[in-house]
């Protein structure tokens, strides 16, 4: 099992092995110089956020772009070739995912903090949409990548059976042609291959809320890399607190709860901040207060009945708290909200008007702990909000 989890990626593994000739001595220059995997289903993002940084200190990227996915032997991929291709090719390696709960970076390679979280997600065909593997009818089949970690939740779940395809865009392709009801892969593949991707009507998609199901990614760096991992790291934080990398981030990853914790000269092998993220990260003004206000009364008319007076749960579930919005849980206000407009209330689904669920959304998220601002929360930017939503009350 211990295996299993230690060989969740290939690309994880391929960057491992070939970090020491990518990150050979090349000193930190005027430019943003990164190496990006272009079979990373999460390149998009990696390229957008590189590129920003470079904005961001008014100078420009080279991002060298290397093929991490293999020839098909089981080794993945020739590293050897690889190495005398890429040597002293960027000064970071982005998109290298590390386990938020376990995590650790190879041995003898440094990483900047996380500048994105992102998982391992549940896909299935609306119609039959079921939000966890517990919900999923006994006997259905799931179809899971080769050596991910979903491979190992079937233990749990007996009511469902592992369907294990060599990729990930193979694994989408079996729920897409019908062959499976379910398929787990990252959130990047989701969006990188079903048709439509995250806008796709046809699928939902979940964050799992299973062991090892949600990672951080960082970028790696050897000795020579320092001063560019703190300088990334620095114009990273300054796009977290303007809101422009959640932005970037999505829909492939959200952006880490925490501030990211600026690289020392020499910064500890292990990220800073790959723990669970802690109450009291700045949290972004998604809606007013006037919105709250009108929340709370079409809240009482219309869902307290199920989820209780002070959304502490009675039929329904607690909407409130660290049972309802904690770290582990890995809501997002996205998630919520299309269980809210779509399912609830329970007896009449998507019956409310829209800026009736909208400020019934606000005052959710004013109860667990968000701040409300002048921006007015609208229905689409509700839906597609990948604001992580964690409880800090009290
Ligand atoms: C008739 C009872 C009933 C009413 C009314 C109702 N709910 Fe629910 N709600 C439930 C039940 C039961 C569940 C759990 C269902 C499930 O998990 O599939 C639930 C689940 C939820 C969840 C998911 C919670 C979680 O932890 O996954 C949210 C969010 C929610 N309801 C919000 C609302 C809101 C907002 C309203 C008012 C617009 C509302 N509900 C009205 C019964 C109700």
């Amino acid at each position: 099992m211990r295996q299993n989890i230690a060989s969740l990626s290939r690309r994880a593994l391929v960057c491992a092995v070939a970090i020491g000739a990518l990150v050979a001595a090349r000193p930190a220059g005027a430019t943003v110089s990164v190496c990006i995997d272009s079979s990373n289903p999460a390149r998009t993002m990696d390229r957008r956020v590189v590129q920003a940084v470079a904005r961001q200190q008014g100078t420009d990227a080279a991002i060298y772009t290397f093929d991490g996915s293999g020839k098909g032997d089981d080794d993945g991929f020739d590293v050897k070739t690889f190495s005398t291709l890429a040597a002293s090719r960027c000064a970071l390696v982005l998109g290298f995912p590390v386990d938020a709960q376990h995590g650790a970076v190879p041995e003898g390679v440094r990483a900047t903090a996380p500048y994105a979280r992102m998982g391992f997600v549940l896909v299935t065909p609306r119609g039959h949409e079921a939000e966890t593997l517990a919900a999923l009818p006994n006997g259905t089949d799931v179809a899971v990548t080769y050596l991910t970690a979903p491979n190992l939740y079937f233990v749990k779940h007996p009511n469902v059976q592992a369907d294990i395809y060599p990729t990930d865009a193979q694994t989408i392709a079996s729920v897409v042609h019908h062959t499976n009801r379910a398929a787990m892969v990252w959130r990047a593949s989701a969006v990188a291959y079903l048709p439509g991707g995250d806008k796709a009507r046809d699928y939902c998609i979940h964050a799992l809320n299973e062991p090892h199901a949600a990672w951080d990614v960082v970028a790696l760096y050897g000795p020579q890399g320092a001063a560019a991992a703190a300088s990334f790291q620095k114009s990273v934080e300054a796009l977290r607190r303007s809101g422009q990398l959640a932005a970037l981030l999505s829909p492939y990853a959200t952006s880490p709860a925490n501030p990211i914790v600026l690289a020392a000269a020499d910064v500890p092998a292990a990220p800073a901040a790959a723990a669970a993220p802690a109450a009291g990260g700045e949290k972004p003004a998604l809606f007013t207060a006037a919105q709250a206000d009108a929340g709370k009364k079409a809240y009482a008319d219309n869902c307290a009945q199920c989820h209780g007076d002070n959304l502490e749960g009675m039929a329904g579930p607690a909407l409130k708290g660290k049972h309802f919005a904690s770290p582990k849980a890995n809501f997002h206000v996205g998630d919520i909200f299309t269980i809210v407009s779509q399912n609830m209330p329970a007896t009449q689904p998507a019956s409310l008007p829209h800026d009736v669920y909208v400020d019934i959304m606000a005052f959710l998220l004013q109860q667990n702990g968000m701040p409300a601002g002048s921006t007015a929360l609208t229905f689409d930017g509700a839906k597609s909000s990948t604001v992580p939503l964690v409880y800090t009350g009290e």
